[in-house]
């Protein structure tokens, strides 16, 4: 089998990563891109030496020697795209989250099944990191029981980065959609995947994007502009499992607090973890309470490191050697609980999935 074709769609910030990864594995070819920005598209081609790059990502579609293609293009047009490309014969890797509503999410998966040769994985990073894989094998060998409860924070103090990430339209949210998909994904995977029960949640416009603040920078989107932001600025929910788990999490791009904070911990009948900021193991032995630290590479989360462990996976299972470890199903169960806490919150009550 010869190298796999990749078409990478959207050539912001994300993209690349995807790229990096793909020029560092020998088996995949970047041969296509394609921006709605014609100036990216051009640029993008010419330091990657290809000729073919679109302004149009249907165009693209169109070349049959592609095989698979990186979505990283704003939420609100993952679903179309996810769908326009298995419907054209590729592989899909897009970012997360999977898409906007539940609704797209099914549409997705819909399409997923209608092509059973084909697959799609979602961009969920966070499960390719050294410190997720490493406490997985601890987990997959009974280390830590049953995992009855998980807590997550992702809380930015000033980081509202504006844009499309503060545009509901093209983004679908604010913390909760960006940084709380990452961290509510992690808590749900090493869980073994519950199925949801309900979720109760509150999201927060009280701070705005605190554009007021003097003397302290912080990363903006390249389109930013102050007057512009209708995304919560913090969330907070409790979500319950069928299985009796439950999971806390909160998460915000503004917030009085004292400084940026992401912590990830999980907590069994056997034993406990924290995975963020650092892979830390809480167990019992001899009736001594015993903290262990592995010596590994990256005790937290290494951005380069987790995209390049991702990009790896996909093209393994482009190849038939792998099945991907984020298939549609879980951007569907991600997308309800996302949704739901939004509908929790309005609605000031717990959301039921039953
Ligand atoms: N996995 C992670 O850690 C991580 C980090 C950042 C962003 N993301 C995700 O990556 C995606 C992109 O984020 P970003 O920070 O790179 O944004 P960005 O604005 O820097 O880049 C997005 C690019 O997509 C292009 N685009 C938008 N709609 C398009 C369309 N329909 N067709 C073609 N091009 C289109 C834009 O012109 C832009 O160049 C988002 O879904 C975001 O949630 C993931």
């Amino acid at each position: 089998m010869g190298k796999i074709k990749v078409g990478v769609i959207g050539l912001g910030s994300i993209s690349k990563q995807h790229i990096q990864g793909y020029l560092h594995n020998q088996d995949a070819e970047i041969i296509a891109v394609a921006d709605i920005n014609e100036e990216r598209a051009k640029q993008k081609a010419e330091e990657l030496n290809i000729t073919d790059y679109y302004t149009d990502y249907r165009e693209l579609l169109q070349n049959n020697e592609i095989d698979a293609v990186s979505i990283c293009t704003w939420n609100n047009s993952h679903a179309e795209i996810a769908i326009a490309a298995l419907h054209a014969g590729k592989n899909v890797l897009t970012e997360k989250p999977l898409c906007k509503t539940v609704e797209e999410a099914l549409a997705v998966e819909e399409a997923v099944k209608k092509f059973p040769d084909q697959f799609l994985q979602v961009g969920y990073v966070r499960r390719f990191g050294t410190n997720t894989q490493v406490l997985k094998r601890f987990i997959d060998n009974g280390e830590l029981g049953e995992i009855y409860y998980a807590k997550a924070s992702c809380l930015r103090v000033l980081g509202n980065p504006g844009g499309w990430f503060a545009d509901t339209d093209r983004s679908g949210g604010g913390p909760l959609i960006d940084l709380g998909v990452h961290v509510i994904d992690l808590c749900w995977y090493l869980m073994g995947k519950p199925k949801v029960k309900s979720v109760s949640g509150n999201a927060y416009q009280k701070l705005g994007n605190r554009s007021n603040v003097e003397f302290k920078s912080f990363y903006k989107a390249a389109d930013y502009n102050a007057e512009q932001n209708t995304v919560e600025d913090s969330a907070n929910a409790l979500i319950r499992f069928e299985n009796g788990a439950s999971l806390m999490v909160d998460v915000s791009f503004a917030l009085h607090t004292k400084k940026n904070e992401i912590s990830v911990s999980l907590y069994g009948d056997k034993g406990g973890a924290d995975i963020e900021p650092s892979l830390e193991i809480f167990t019992e032995k001899n009736n001594i309470m015993l903290n262990s630290t592995p010596q590994i590479d990256h005790l937290s989360f290494n951005f380069q490191k987790g995209f390049q462990n991702e990009i790896d996976h996909f093209i393994r299972c482009n190849k038939g050697e792998e099945k991907t470890i984020a298939p549609v199903e879980d951007g569907v169960e991600m997308m309800k609980i996302l949704t739901g806490v939004y509908q929790s919150s309005q609605e000031q009550k717990e959301i039921r999935f039953d």
